[in-house]
Parts: structure tokens; sequence; C-alpha cells
């Protein structure tokens, strides 16, 4: 049976997860190779980012890894060179590096605030700036932006919740400039997903009860709920899908 995403080559930024565990980024390319793709793992730690590609290999898949810092614009454009230059195309870019700390206006730092716009931002925006044109030689391409259901939502983080905010923004606004080169951006709105990240924030205790009473569906996500949703974005069935805000949040931001 064909794999939907069988030969695509993709880029996913933000690949490994910091400490042992599923991230995000590790399970949606873990499944982009169970889908038949060729990823680029790209992180800024790069053991992270060769544990990623060591479990995709495990299992019989094509994945590289790949040391990069998306807030610098030389790591981002050698990342998109590392693509083409492996494997001759760029199809999808997946952007999922994020960080996720500060507080309210009173606490959060300049510095909270700068080095998340740096991050899930700026990040995002150099990848796009350097994937484009490679896309755009190849015919077309998918970018899935990973945003979070903070964007709509706030959380008590000021710089993370304006952060998401922006990346709703930047992901409508490729979704309406570069449509028209056959290229599709969409946001996934994560809910609360149990990886390495959040643990220390939600992983047991009352605050974790208190999340688990707003969630409809009464439980945290798993990272591969989010990687199955990325999975059908980033491929062919998704063909008509473009400029969504799609959460993935077991229900929050409808309760
Ligand atoms: N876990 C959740 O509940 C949740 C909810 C909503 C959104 N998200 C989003 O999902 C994404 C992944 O989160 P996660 O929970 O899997 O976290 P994680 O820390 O496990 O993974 C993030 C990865 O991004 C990498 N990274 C960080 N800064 C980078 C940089 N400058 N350049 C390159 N790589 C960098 C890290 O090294 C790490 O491997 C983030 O964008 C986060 O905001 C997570």
């Amino acid at each position: 049976m064909e794999r939907r995403l069988q030969d695509k080559t993709i880029v996913v930024v933000g690949a490994g997860t910091r400490v042992e565990g599923m991230g995000n980024g590790k399970a949606t390319a873990i499944q982009f190779a169970r889908e038949g793709a060729h990823v680029l793992c790209v992180d800024s730690v790069e053991s992270a980012a060769q544990s990623t590609v060591n479990s995709v290999r495990q299992e019989g898949g094509a994945a590289f890894p790949f040391a990069a810092d998306v807030t610098s614009e030389q790591d981002c454009e050698r990342a998109v060179t590392e693509c083409m230059v492996r494997f001759g195309r760029l199809d999808v870019l997946h952007n999922n590096a994020g960080v996720a700390f500060g507080g309210d206006i009173q606490t959060a730092t300049e510095d909270d605030w700068k080095r998340t716009f740096d991050v899930i931002v700026k990040g995002m925006y150099l990848m796009c700036k350097h994937a484009i044109p490679r896309m755009i030689e190849g015919g077309g391409g998918v970018i899935i932006n990973v945003s979070s259901i903070s964007s709509i939502r706030p959380n008590p983080s000021v710089n993370y919740t304006a952060s998401k905010g922006a990346v709703n923004s930047l992901t409508l606004f490729l979704a309406s400039r570069y449509g028209r080169y056959n290229i599709r951006a969409n946001a996934l709105l994560l809910g609360f997903v149990d990886t390495p990240l959040v643990k220390p924030l939600y992983g047991e205790g009352k605050l974790r009860e208190a999340v688990l009473q707003r969630i409809p569906l009464g439980r945290f996500a798993s990272p591969w709920e989010g990687a199955a949703v990325a999975a059908f974005l980033a491929s062919d069935e998704a063909s008509y899908i473009t400029g969504v805000l799609l959460p993935v949040d077991g229900g929050l931001s409808a309760a």
C-alpha cells in the first residue's frame, strides 16, 4: 500500500526533545518517516536530533540529524541547504522549535520576552525565508507551524502566549501570500500534551487536576496525536487546506 508521505522530503525543526521522553517534534519526525518521508531532523541540541534519528532508523525509516539554532539566520540557511544537498528538494517544513518560560507582565523579564520571540517567532520567520524559495523552485510545498492553544486561551506566561499569537498571524500571512505558488501553510494549536517540556509544570498534583477539569476529553494529549494531524496536513490528502489555525486540544478551546 502506498504510504501518504512516500518519498516526500521534510525538515522538522526542533526534532528532538531536551530530556528523555517523547516530545512533539520527535514523535512527528518518527511519524513522517513511518509514512514514507525522508526527514532532516534539525535541533540546536545535536544529541537530541541524533536520538530522534536513531529511533527512526530502528524502525527502518530514513532520517538524518542536523545541528542548527533557529535564532541564527546562518544556521537556518545551512539547514535548508543541507536538505537540498541531501534530498534534492524540500517538500515540507515543520516548524516545531519552542521554549516555555516567563510569567505575567510584572514578573516576566525583557530577556524572557526576547528569548521566547527569538526562538518561536524569529526562528520560524527565518526558516520560512530560506525554505520558501526552494519550495517555489520545486513547484510548491507545505509549511506546518506548531502554535499553542495559549495563543487564543492565554496561559500564565505573557511572552509565550504572545509569541504563539504571532505564530498564528505569520501562518495566515504565509497562506495568503504564497498560496499562488502552491504552498500551503497551517498552524497546529496544541493543547496540553504530555511531553518533557510540560511535565515539570503539570506532571502531577493540584495544577494537573485543575487543568484536567477544563479539558472536555478529560486527559492530556499524547505527542502522537499531534503527530498524526501533522502527517495529514503534510500529505496530499490536505491539498485544499491552507490558512487554518487548527486546535488539537481535546475540546479545551470549545469549553
Ligand atoms: N507540550 C505541550 O503541552 C505543548 C502545548 C502547546 C504547544 N507546544 C509546542 O510544541 C513544540 C514542542 O514542544 P515540546 O513540548 O515537544 O518541547 P521539547 O522541549 O521536548 O522540544 C522542543 C525542541 O526544540 C528544540 N529547540 C529549542 N530551541 C531551539 C532553537 N533555538 N533552535 C533549534 N531547536 C530548538 C529543543 O532542543 C527541543 O529538542 C513547541 O513549539 C511548544 O511550544 C507544546
